[in-house]
């Protein structure tokens, strides 16, 4: 009988990519999602790609109850925690919505968690609480700061954390730091769907190159960096749901154990880099004008991925032609379902 691991966001970009290599790697999952950023026919796309449907539950991770009920109906034995809500500029206008979804909802299923038992927790924070980098690459010994509410949330999340850890025995914690995660599941059926105008660089640049918006706008050119334009460390969702998996044996081999790890690539491209790149993949050219720098960017941010590889065993291996052949497949797939 194989495990079950509960995957709060399941039915989102990242947490459904995880699902996939979860149930690939012989665990079950049970997926709690309110469905505020993601559809229900994910399950559907899961299903087709991995040959079994996840058990899901339509629940908010801040429904007390409703945790209880879930840990006493399954034998869960891990939670990887990627509900939450993620949008920079949204938060510094919903500040609350950001401390309630990702805090409230963290410290509920976290105190469910500890009286059900389960202390295995592995949680989805971010390359932002490096702030503006001070040197790079950057390694996880990095002072942390944030300038917006989404970022003070995974700062205190993460700070949560320690604290559990530190308070009793059986915690086994993994902080995985995200870098920029793009790409899709290379079959094109799951993949990023946000709603609305995309806030991120790479659903952008996809949708310009379907025709569905006309131009992308390059947020500055003078940047200290090789072309002007800002430099990140792009992740394919893939990769990064392997590092889950990494991370979760990891942590359900020790007796306890509190991990921090960067998940990143270690190599930075500009815009302009990823602008290339994408019209290489699709084929399809994607205009674009020089804007104005976006308050609250910074100029460079690539991960030191030693200690991942060293902890986990774990690297990054698709390249960012991958990242951009499978987005552009979803994002084509998508516009020619959508008619
Ligand atoms: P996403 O919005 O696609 O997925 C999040 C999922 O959580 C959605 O399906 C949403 O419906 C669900 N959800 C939100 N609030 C909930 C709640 N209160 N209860 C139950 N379900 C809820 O986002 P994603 O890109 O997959 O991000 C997953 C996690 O990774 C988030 O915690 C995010 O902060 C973190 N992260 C994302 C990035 C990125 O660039 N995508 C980078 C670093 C960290
Ligand atoms: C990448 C580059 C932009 C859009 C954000 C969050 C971070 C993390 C990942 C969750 C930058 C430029 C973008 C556009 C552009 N999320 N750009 N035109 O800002 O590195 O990180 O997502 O934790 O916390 O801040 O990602 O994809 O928005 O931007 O020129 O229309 O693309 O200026 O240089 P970012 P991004």
């Amino acid at each position: 009988m194989s495990e079950t691991i509960l995957v709060t966001g399941g039915t989102g970009f990242i947490g459904s990519h995880a699902t996939v290599v979860l149930q690939q790697a012989g665990y079950r999952v049970l997926i709690l999602d309110n469905l505020c950023n993601s559809a229900i026919s994910v399950l559907d796309a899961i299903a087709e790609i991995t040959g079994q449907r996840p058990d899901f539950v339509q629940g908010d991770v801040r429904d007390r109850q409703a945790l209880d009920a879930l840990f006493r109906s399954r034998a869960i034995s891990a939670v990887l925690h990627f509900a939450g809500l993620k949008a920079v500029g949204e938060s510094t206008q919903k500040p609350l919505d950001y401390y309630d979804n990702n805090v409230h909802g963290s410290t509920t299923l976290l105190a469910a968690m500890r009286q059900a038992g389960v202390r295995t927790f592995v949680f989805s924070s971010s390359a932002t609480v490096y702030g503006d980098p001070q040197k790079l690459p950057l390694t996880e010994d990095h002072p942390r700061s944030a300038t917006n509410p989404y970022g003070h949330t995974k700062l205190v999340v993460e700070d949560m954390l320690e604290n559990l850890y530190r308070s009793e025995p059986g915690w086994r914690i993994a902080r995985l730091r995200y870098f920029n995660p793009v790409g899709a599941h290379p079959s094109g059926l799951i993949g990023e769907a946000p709603q609305g105008v995309p806030n991120n660089l790479m659903p952008y640049v996809a949708q310009v190159a379907t025709g569905r918006r006309p131009r992308l706008q390059v947020y500055g050119n003078d940047y200290d960096t090789p072309d002007g334009t800002g430099v990140r460390d792009y992740i394919h969702v893939m990769d990064l749901a392997l590092g889950h998996v990494a991370a979760l044996r990891r942590c359900q081999q020790a007796g306890q154990e509190m991990l921090t790890v960067n998940l990143g690539t270690g190599v930075g491209y500009s815009v302009l880099d990823m602008v290339k790149a994408f019209e290489q993949a699709s084929g399809k050219a994607v205009a674009y004008d020089i804007a104005p720098r976006r308050p609250g960017d910074i100029a460079a941010c690539w991960a030191d991925t030693e200690l991942a590889f060293q902890t986990l065993g774990w690297r990054a291996t698709k390249d960012i032609r991958e990242m951009c052949e499978d987005a552009w497949r979803w994002e084509a797939m998508q516009a020619a379902r959508a008619g």
